[in-house]
């Protein structure tokens, strides 16, 4: 067939760089297709090459060719999206009436029970009110409004339905006495009422998590993504440095290395006001004058690079969660090609969903949970996952919105989950989910200090988009 293929291109004085070749090759009929090649281009030039192939099949679809022509595969072409519905920008609806809180719970609660039941070794479950005057096992789905421990070292969950309410017992010696709870949240419960039907009597708690089994499935992608989070531009603890160095190593390596795509997740600027005495540690005072030297520094980064931006709590939006996407006041010099995200939101890349979200509720789950701690992020974004929620506990140092629905509901179980907003760098796979937390461009600030809190910046995390491999780079040097 090769031989041909050439010699009907000779015949016609055309000559076919090896890369065409391969193309007509490629074809389910080359024979046919070299045809319409030799018919269409013959007037063009002698030598034909790939890219008059490319624009041939571009300018008429009805002659392209069966299989697609050996283009490499993604290559730069670019595939990102914010997934609609997972973005609150432009669709804020709440006004913070009683009636928006309960009907925001309200969504909360369905959809973490369906989820529940949906899994497979849950099964039906049945109404509160109807569990408790049952007088059997039984299994119930509720949201968690309190926990106690007993001063013999049971614990007692309040726990609510939309028939009813029941007080959840876990003695100190049921199999699921290691459990950890949250408020707010959404668990399945088998058990049985007592005799006395004032308790419920728990053996098994099932939560929505991520299905047991999942992994990542290795895909043709051959690009990879790149986190950078809190950079906090306009801070006097701004690790210029590092960001040089870490500028300069994209500008060598991340066209060769198909790092096609970046994602900062947050805390972008510094900001203005944010903790006490704040402005002592500002180099830019002036919240314009911070974005305005963030839209520099993106200049700088590599052009063939995808960038998605969402705030954090040191940007210029509100505070309650969902929060929306920068306004265009502060964003209006930057390059075209950053896509301007809420937080938290969905974005899907080459086929992969990517769930980000600041992180800002870590400080609630740190405060409420006595084993999860600041120097582990990772853990925390894992009890996330699990309960399939980013901040249940309500009324704590996370403002939240009551929207319509829940955005904080983890309703699609990602293939990437990345946070920032502790400074921490970190990463594990959690059912083929590569949890994430994404570093920082800034060193410790005093208010850290004074907190305990010891980051660890200049690290830029990199997913592989096609074998999941997750690297931490790290600029501190
Ligand atoms: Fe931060
Ligand atoms: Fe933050």
């Amino acid at each position: 067939m090769r031989s041909e293929v050439l010699s009907a291109a000779a015949r016609k004085n055309l000559f076919f760089s090896p890369d065409v070749l391969e193309i007509i090759l490629s074809n389910s009929d080359p024979m046919a297709f070299t045809n319409t090649i030799l018919a269409t281009l013959s007037e063009s030039a002698m030598f034909i090459e790939k890219k008059d192939i490319i624009d041939f099949i571009a300018g008429d679809s009805s002659i392209a060719p069966e299989r697609a022509p050996a283009v490499p595969k993604n290559k730069r072409h670019s595939d990102m999206v914010v997934v609609p519905g997972t973005d609150i920008t432009g669709d804020s609806t709440c006004e913070g009436k009683i009636a928006d809180f309960a009907a925001y719970f309200k969504n909360r609660f369905f959809v973490l029970k369906r989820m529940i039941e949906k899994r497979r070794d849950f099964g039906a479950s049945v109404s509160i009110s109807r569990a408790v005057t049952l007088g059997r096992e039984a299994r119930i789905i509720g949201m968690i409004y309190e926990k106690k421990e007993t001063k013999n070292g049971h614990t007692t969950l309040s726990v609510e339905d939309e028939t009813g309410s029941c007080t959840v017992l876990i003695s100190k010696d049921s199999p699921c006495s290691g459990e950890m709870f949250v408020n707010d949240e959404v668990v399945g419960i088998s058990g049985k009422p007592s005799a006395r039907g004032d308790l419920f009597i728990a053996d098994k708690i099932f939560r929505p998590d991520v299905p047991a089994g999942r992994v990542w499935t290795p895909s043709d992608s051959v690009a990879s993504v790149a986190f950078l989070s809190d950079i906090h531009v306009g801070s006097s603890t701004f690790l210029e440095k590092q960001w040089k160095n870490m500028i300069d190593w994209l500008k060598t390596n991340a066209y060769d290395m198909d790092i096609d795509y970046l994602i900062l997740p947050g805390d972008v600027v510094d900001g203005i006001g944010i903790f006490p005495g704040q402005e002592e540690e500002l180099r830019i005072a002036d919240i314009y004058g911070q974005y305005e030297k963030l839209g520099e520094y993106i200049k700088e980064i590599p052009d063939h690079i995808r960038i998605a931006l969402q705030p954090g709590n040191h940007d210029a939006v509100r505070l309650a969660e969902p929060q929306p996407a920068l306004s265009k006041i502060f964003t209006k010099d930057f390059d075209s090609n950053v896509i301007m995200a809420g937080n938290p939101v969905n974005i899907e890349i080459e086929g992969r969903t990517l769930l980000s979200y600041h992180g800002k509720s870590i400080d609630d789950w740190v405060a409420s949970v006595q084993k999860l701690n600041y120097d582990d992020p990772i853990n925390v974004m894992r009890e996330m996952l699990t309960r399939r929620h980013l901040s249940p506990m309500y009324g704590g140092k996370t403002a939240m919105a009551p929207e319509k629905k829940d955005y904080l509901v983890i309703e699609k179980v990602p293939d990437i989950f990345v946070s920032g907003h502790v400074h921490g760098a970190g990463k594990m796979d959690h059912r083929g989910v590569k949890i994430i937390n994404a570093s920082a461009w800034q060193s410790q600030t005093s208010y850290q200090k004074a907190h305990n809190f010891n980051p660890n910046p200049a690290i830029m995390p990199i997913v592989h988009l096609g074998t999941g491999t997750v690297t931490l780079k790290d600029f501190t040097k």
